[in-house]
């Protein structure tokens, strides 16, 4: 054992940085940060090799003063709160006085500066928390943080640092980020001596395309709503924009990008009836609420936040995303292809009208019209197209429907009934699937009897690598069973049974579904085609599959006539 002692200061400062500055990319964020809070409305990056030998970022915002220079190195020293009650309602991104000295203590930095109204600039150098002397500098109104060479005094860090590509991949994740919640200030990025990014100041529709790709803007719906003394705005991808990667989530609060568990269940909850499996929404919202009902002093990086009544937030988030995403919502663009563009006709009308019907049909799906006082919706079958579509003709004109992801959509929802109900009906197989397993697949199928019995399945080891199933939801028995009970345990052992049957049900049937759901190239009677459409005008939610994708789509005659040319 030692004696207690007193550490050192510069040796305080960079066990801070340790929490704050773990790679260029937070080194990045915090002087990206500082610039906004400077009020910039241009701010230029420079990074060589990813950020590690050089960040620098060069803004046009108020300047630090002359004799404040050296106070903006120092620890715990900060323009942004006085008190404890500027703490609890802070609105700028900076609030702790110690980005600048925690960075310092692990790099070397040099800032230059002119504070708006001032004569001249100055500057001045930091190495190692040794500050050199303030110097007169000739430069603009605004200021330019430049960090050199990271970690060059703490080798054990250094190690920890991935290759160029990688951080450089993360510098460029923090730019993304803080552009998309400002898209009002311009940004430039440049790497190792090149162009890498550049956006001017726009609208958030044109700054989410620049940065996330314009098959994301284009398919998402725009969302304003306030309620409660809270607001959320912002943009939710439309089904068609969803993803297999959960890469294109930005949630801010107050302005800053979070992670944070109760907004990002919320949102999940808002798409839970039209995204299942494992397609991911691609969304960009912003939650503005009074900066005392959430804490944003709980992580060192800021990226986790408290909210004083989560549930009053879930609720209104989920709402907000819920009623954005519904059919009736009438700014609804939803991407169509076009039937013509696979016979390679330059197909130049749009189809509004498929549009307008698939959203009537959406809201009307949700309360069923009795079939037999009209004509049915959905027509009646023409023929099987390849396998893989039913044609069928309805009052307005010709009905294209998706076999297989309409099947789909109709087991899901009638299993989801069943298991609600407990009334899955089981089928014994005339010939029981076996599939080999491992011990912890078979221990897994014997510990969660119950829990497959209620989902229809029985099934029970049969030797030392086997299980046999011997019966299953009658819905699926002329599906793939051996793969049903293959992802059905799968999910169970990776998440058990309890959450499988409640909070993942939804992604646990859409798996089962798509097991049981008649294949492509499977030739239906016209029998079995009309039993489809009538199945599917009586199924909740049957306009859309289990991954969002529309189920079919109409063409009327007008559109016919259209692409045939025939005047009218
Ligand atoms: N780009 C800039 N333009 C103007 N002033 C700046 C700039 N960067 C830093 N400053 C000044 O330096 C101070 C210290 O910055 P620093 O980032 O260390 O702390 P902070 O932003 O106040 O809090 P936090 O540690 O939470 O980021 C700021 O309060 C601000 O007054
Ligand atoms: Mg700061």
């Amino acid at each position: 054992m030692t004696a207690i002692r007193v550490l050192p200061q510069l040796l305080v400062s960079q066990i801070a940085a340790g929490e704050v500055v773990e790679r260029p990319a937070s080194v990045l964020k915090e002087l990206l940060e500082n610039s906004l809070d400077a009020g910039a409305s241009s701010i230029a990056v420079t990074l060589d090799e990813g950020g590690v030998r050089r960040v620098q970022v060069e803004d046009d915002g108020a300047g630090i003063a002359r004799d404040e220079l050296t106070l903006a190195l120092a620890r715990h020293a900060t323009s942004k709160i006085a008190s404890l009650d500027d703490l609890e309602a802070v609105s700028t991104m900076g609030f702790r006085g110690e980005a600048l000295a925690s960075i310092a203590a692990v790099a070397r930095v040099s800032i230059s500066s002119r504070a708006r109204g001032a004569a001249h600039g100055s500057a001045v150098q930091c190495e190692g928390g040794e500050m050199g002397e303030v110097e007169p500098a000739a430069r603009a109104q605004g200021t330019t943080v430049t960090v050199n060479e990271l970690y060059f005094n703490t080798p054990a860090r250094r190690k920890f640092l991935k290759t160029e590509a990688t951080e450089f991949g993360h510098c460029d994740e923090v730019l993304r980020r803080i552009a998309l919640a400002r898209p009002d200030v311009a940004f430039s990025l440049r790497h190792n001596g090149r162009a890498s990014r550049q956006v001017r100041a726009h609208s958030l529709a044109e700054r989410a395309a620049a940065l996330l790709g314009s098959d994301i803007a284009e398919a998402s719906v725009p969302i304003e709503v306030g309620a409660g003394g809270m607001t959320l705005t912002g943009l939710a991808g439309t089904p068609q924009a969803a993803q297999a990667r959960a890469d294109a989530q930005y949630f801010f609060v107050n302005g800053r990008f979070v992670r944070d568990r109760v907004l990002a269940h919320a949102v999940r909850e808002a798409y839970s009836q039209l995204l299942h499996g494992e397609r991911q929404p691609a969304y960009v919202l912003f939650l503005r609420l009074d900066p005392r009902a959430v804490d944003v002093n709980v992580h060192p990086a800021k990226i986790e936040v408290r909210f004083r009544d989560s549930r009053a937030v879930h609720q209104f988030v989920r709402h907000a995303v819920e009623r954005a995403l519904s059919p009736s919502a009438a700014t609804a663009p939803v991407a169509y292809a076009t039937v013509a563009a696979g016979h390679g006709i330059q197909a130049s009308f749009a189809l509004a009208q498929p549009v307008a019907a698939y959203q009537a049909f959406m809201a009307s799906a949700a309360a069923p019209l009795p079939a037999s006082e009209q004509a049915p919706p959905l027509g009646f079958a023409l023929g099987q197209l390849h396998g893989i579509y039913i044609l069928a003709q309805n009052e307005a004109g010709l009905v294209l429907v998706d076999m297989h992801a309409a099947h789909e959509r109709i087991l899901m929802e009638r299993l989801k009934k069943g298991i609600d109900d407990g009334t899955v009906a089981r089928q014994r197989l005339l010939v029981p699937a076996v599939l080999s397993v491992d011990a912890l697949d078979a221990a897994t199928a014997e510990e969660n009897h119950e829990a497959l019995e209620r989902l229809g399945l029985e099934m029970a080891v049969s030797g030392p690598n086997e299980l046999t199933v011997r019966a299953a939801p009658a819905l699926l028995a002329s599906g793939d069973i051996a793969a049903l009970a293959r992802n059905v345990l799968k999910e169970i052992r990776e998440f058990g049974a309890a959450a499988v049957l409640s909070g993942r049900q939804n992604e646990l049937l859409a798996t089962m579904a798509c097991h049981g759901a008649v294949r492509a190239n499977r030739m239906l009677t016209p029998t079995e085609m009309n039993a489809l459409l009538r199945e599917m005008e009586e199924t909740e939610r049957s306009g859309s599959c289990n991954h969002g994708r529309p189920t079919w789509y109409q063409l009327t005659m007008a559109d016919l006539d259209k692409l045939f040319l025939r005047g009218r």
